[in-house]
């Protein structure tokens, strides 16, 4: 069954904001999109760039590291980066359930 834990620091999110957050010994990027809450692995796909550490573009985590772009609300991979100028494909980062109860915003992992 999954497992939803509560993340205390979510309040600090402003809309449109992300944060590293580690829940049950894996860290994940939370974002706020629009008043909703998304949870993603903080590892990207490609080589484990640090996902919090990216731009947050009009719903889009943009990798730090080689510039590939994911979907916050889903971890779809919208498009590949770029390494020594060689343009690459990636696939999806994992995406994380999340709810909301009471104000408290609550993360599954398995
Ligand atoms: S590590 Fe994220 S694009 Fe390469």
């Amino acid at each position: 069954m999954m497992e939803y834990v509560k993340i205390d620091s979510a309040s600090e999110l402003s809309d449109g904001g992300k944060m590293k957050v580690v829940v049950n010994g894996k860290t994940l990027m939370l974002a706020k999109l629009d008043g909703a809450y998304y949870a993603l692995d903080n590892k990207c796909p490609h080589m484990g760039g640090s996902l919090s550490d990216g731009n947050l573009n009009g719903g889009n985590i943009v990798c730090p590291r080689h510039g590939s772009a994911f979907d916050v609300r889903t971890g779809k991979a919208v498009h590949g980066g770029k390494l020594a100028f060689i343009k690459f494909k990636v696939g999806d980062a994992i995406a994380y359930p999340v709810k909301t109860q009471d104000g408290d915003v609550l993360v599954g992992t398995e």
